[in-house]
């Protein structure tokens, strides 16, 4: 079935099930891309959705851009923290239930954010910018060219894992390391990376032993601009427990890898579905400086949702939630709302409130990492119209392969071909 009958069928399904049974957390709906008519019901019929049942227990839908808004900026009402459930769906993933600072609640929260995020400073995203530009560059230099090739690894993976090496200043040549701990965080078992939660945890203590190994070199050196040494020298964090420690490098990890990988197959992918966006872009490359870059963000959606546990009884929308139960706030459905994106399913890259998109998420815990992130895609696509200034000359041959998980929006394969 080719992806335009797909989402037919998709759309015909649901409005017709009834609205009790839809369960937005089915992980093939992002696999076969078929979720947008799912949110686009709930979002019409019943904003704030209870799913009694699911691969990952009952849980709450918001899938309203105010709604999520009023989540997000109400922490105290809607907790973070990994000792109520974290972050994800997936409460049973044993790596996202270890402490790191995006599942804890202020004060710690604030504490350690404030640690980290000087690796994202003004100065700090000039400095490297030469190094992202260089190594973009050098990367696009050795692509073939007239031949069909998997974008994903050989661009987007490549490129965010140098990125995230740089980061940590971690052995260059080790650093596939980094790329398969962070799928090993995120996988589903049984999807190709892990068969269980025990394998999952036996992979991350290797992944932990590495980088104590790394904090025990540092934490008797010089201080240097590099996440480790960051964490090691701060007084806040250099007596963290090794678990806590653990924890927050699979979040920078996870953070720095997957959402940005996914958002630079997403731009590719986009501007192939939208081929007049292609022209405007090859017209006007300055839209990469406005709007372009997050446009491809709130296309893309990385991260199709976070997580919160209700610390109280509240209400939304007029629905009674209870003190712990789950609460999933899909930026997947509120980055598609009609009422805040005009054609929200198509790629504007013009769009004048493009930057108003939730795939950063919002208030307390809004992405550290979100200026390097847009760098890294604007870099990217200044070179390629460097070397490829056509449009449609990264051309998608076929249908790309997408993930099966419910948390992270990304493909595992896109194949193109340069046409030069
Ligand atoms: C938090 C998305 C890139 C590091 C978040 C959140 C989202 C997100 C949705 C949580 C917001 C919330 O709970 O309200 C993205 C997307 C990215 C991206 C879509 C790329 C397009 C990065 C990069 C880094 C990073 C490159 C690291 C260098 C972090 C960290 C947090 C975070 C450390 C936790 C912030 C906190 O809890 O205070 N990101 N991210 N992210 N992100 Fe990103």
């Amino acid at each position: 079935m080719d992806a335009q009958t797909q989402l037919r069928a998709a759309a015909d399904r649901a409005y017709s099930m009834p609205l009790e049974q839809i369960d937005p957390s089915d992980p093939t709906l992002q696999q076969d891309d078929t979720h947008a008519p799912y949110f686009a019901r709930l979002r019409e019929e019943d904003p704030i959705h209870h799913t009694a049942d699911s691969l990952f227990g009952p849980f709450w839908s918001v899938t309203r851009y105010d709604d999520i808004m009023h989540v997000e900026m109400n922490p105290q009402l809607f907790s973070s923290d990994s000792r109520r459930g974290g972050i994800a769906i997936m409460d049973g993933n044993a790596a996202v239930s270890l402490p790191m600072f995006i599942a804890m609640d202020p004060p710690k929260h604030d504490v350690q954010r404030k640690v980290v995020s000087p690796i994202v400073a003004p100065e700090n995203l000039a400095r490297m910018s030469g190094l992202i530009r260089q190594r973009t560059a050098d990367t696009l230099d050795s692509l073939p060219i007239n031949q069909t090739f998997d974008w994903v690894p050989s661009v987007s993976i490549n490129l965010t894992t140098k990125m995230l090496a740089t980061l940590f200043d971690f052995p260059f040549e080790e650093r596939q390391l980094l790329t398969y701990w962070s799928d090993v965080t995120t996988a589903l078992p049984g999807t190709g990376v892990i068969d269980s939660e025990e394998h999952r945890m036996a992979e991350l203590r290797k992944c932990g032993e590495y980088f104590l190994r790394l904090w025990n070199e540092r934490v008797n050196a010089e201080p240097k601009p590099d996440l480790i040494s960051m964490l090691a020298h701060s007084e806040k964090t250099r007596n963290m427990p090794p678990d806590e420690y653990l924890g927050n490098v699979l979040l920078l990890i996870v953070g720095g890898n997957d959402t940005t990988r996914n958002t630079m197959s997403g731009s590719v992918l986009a501007l192939n579905r939208f081929p007049d966006e292609y022209r405007k872009l090859c017209a006007n490359p300055q839209l990469l400086e406005s709007t372009a870059v997050p446009e491809f963000v709130r296309w893309q959606t990385p991260l199709a949702h976070m997580r919160r546990t209700a610390t109280q009884d509240t209400e939304l929308h007029g629905k009674r939630i209870r003190a712990g139960e789950k609460v999933v706030m899909w930026y997947v459905s509120s980055n598609r709302e009609p009422g805040k994106f005009n054609d929200p399913g198509s790629l504007q890259l013009d769009r004048e409130n493009a930057r108003q998109h939730q795939s950063f998420g919002f208030g307390i815990h809004r992405c550290v990492g979100n200026r390097l992130a847009e760098l890294q895609v604007r870099i990217l696509w200044e070179e390629i119209l460097k070397r490829w200034p056509e449009p449609g000359q990264i051309e998608v041959i076929g249908e790309p392969q997408r993930l099966c998980n419910p948390f992270v929006r990304g493909y595992s394969s896109l194949p193109v071909r340069i046409n030069a």
